[in-house]
């Protein structure tokens, strides 16, 4: 499928985004492992969580769907999940698999996991190294370091303090869900703190969790019982309607309902740094995690220089923020961000050659990216490479090109932000963004 992308004349309006991404994925995880029964709303129903679900279905948890977003899941208990019959297909979603093999690295039996061309080349070894140092089997290609991998857990597993060498959500929550079954507690330092968004839903089921730092510490020994989780918007998808209504002309719209979450909202307070109009209202906290209505209009932004230790808290919004960087006055450096060469494509490299078509003065550095701002971005045909986050980034450079623009491969938005395209043409005066075959 490809998106054709013509500028709005105008673009406002108030919108919802689909649920966070990384809290859905949680919330059918921990749900899975809990004792009794977990309600979960505003599930993310994106490929990418769908596929969360089909996994801890697989592993003996009963999963039902009540409506749109809003699913029971009936768990299993720390000792209830099954051997799987069938190889999990984790399909584009690294989340998926890293987490699992957290759970898999507790279970007495063998689970198999795979994923799309995209998964089966990202880093494994990040979390296979520590959960195999805590007594997990884990076999597969390139010495247990891509998918396809097998996974064989022990009980109890040994406890560790783990130092990770990059700030990662998943690895941290891979090795705090494994200390589940570990004889003593489990320690994760990490650079640079990551998203935390394990650590506030984990102690909403009743772990037993400290935070000290860049440290967290998870001691086992708790049973886990499941809340009600009402997820709020995801603050990734929301990132591509903001900057939208910043860059674009005559723009003025509001996102409600989306997760604001500190370790998150990077893109927020670089978008203020450059000179974005960006409110916030109705500050709200929904299990375990604030909430709020975002707005932004139309602005005359300014370069800005991010680096570390802001990137982890807007990792997944790197391509959005160069798109704005591209609008912006003056020269934008991202530095500190070479975690984005392993993410669903090497996004430096992607977003550089698409915005780069496109008449951006964009180039590329080791660990981030140079952007001269001020370039005049005229339609061109841009590939997504198969990433939904630079398909959405490049659509989003669409409305403030000159003439037409075409993304190809977009099939991958589906599996963060399905109505992605509905969504931005109910902004625009006239549908602005069209898919064709
Ligand atoms: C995620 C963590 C981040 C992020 C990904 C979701 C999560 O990855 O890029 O989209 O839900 O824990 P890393 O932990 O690899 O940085």
């Amino acid at each position: 499928m490809r998106i054709r992308v013509r500028a709005p004349k105008r673009l406002s309006g108030t919108v919802q985004v689909p649920g966070d991404k990384s809290i859905s994925h949680r919330a059918a995880l921990f749900g899975a492992i809990a004792s009794g029964r977990t309600e979960i709303t505003g599930y993310l129903e994106g490929e990418d969580c769908l596929n969360t679900l089909t996994a801890v279905r697989a592993l003996g948890a009963l999963v039902t769907r009540k409506g749109p977003g809003h699913y029971l899941v009936d768990g299993a208990g720390l000792s209830g999940l099954r051997e799987p019959d069938q190889v999990i297909d984790c399909g584009n979603s690294g989340t998926t698999a890293r987490l699992l093999m957290g759970v898999l690295a507790g279970q007495p039996f063998w689970t198999f996991l795979t994923g799309d061309d995209s998964l089966r080349r990202r880093p494994m070894k990040r979390v296979v190294e520590p959960l195999t140092r805590m007594g997990a089997t884990v076999v597969g290609r390139e010495d247990g370091s891509r998918l396809p991998l097998g996974v064989r857990g022990a009980r109890p597993l040994r406890a560790i303090a783990h130092d990770s060498p990059v700030a990662s959500a998943q690895v941290k929550t891979a090795l705090l869900l494994a200390g589940l079954w570990a004889d003593g507690p489990v320690t994760v330092t990490e650079p640079v703190r990551s998203r935390d968004h394990t650590e506030r839903m984990l102690r909403g089921f009743g772990a037993r969790l400290s935070v000290d730092g860049t440290t967290v510490t998870l001691t086992p020994g708790a049973e886990l019982r499941g809340p009600c989780v009402a997820v709020p918007g995801d603050i990734s998808s929301a990132a591509f309607l903001l900057v939208a209504g910043t860059i674009a002309r005559g723009a003025e719209i509001a996102v409600t309902g989306v997760g604001v979450n500190p370790t998150r909202a990077g893109l927020l307070d670089a978008l203020e740094w450059m000179g974005a109009p960006v409110g916030r209202s109705h500050a709200a906290l929904a299990a375990g995690e604030p909430v709020a209505d975002l707005t932004t209009r139309s602005a005359t932004l300014r370069c800005a220089v991010v680096g570390a230790p802001m990137i982890p808290r807007l990792i997944d919004e790197v391509p959005i923020l160069a798109v704005a960087a591209c609008m912006a006055q003056g020269r934008t450096r991202i530095t500190d961000a070479a975690e984005l060469r392993v993410k669903e494509s090497d996004r430096i490299r992607s977003i550089a050659a698409a915005l780069g078509k496109l008449g951006a003065r964009i180039t590329e550095a080791h660990d981030g990216l140079d952007i001269e701002g001020g370039a005049r971005l005229r339609g061109a045909t841009v590939q997504s490479g198969g990433d939904h986050r630079i398909a959405m980034a490049l659509c989003v450079a669409g409305l403030v090109a000159e003439g037409e623009t075409i993304v190809e491969d977009t099939e991958c938005i589906g599996t963060s932000y399905p109505g992605f395209v509905e969504t931005v043409n109910a902004l625009a005066d006239a549908p602005c963004v069209e898919e064709l075959p």
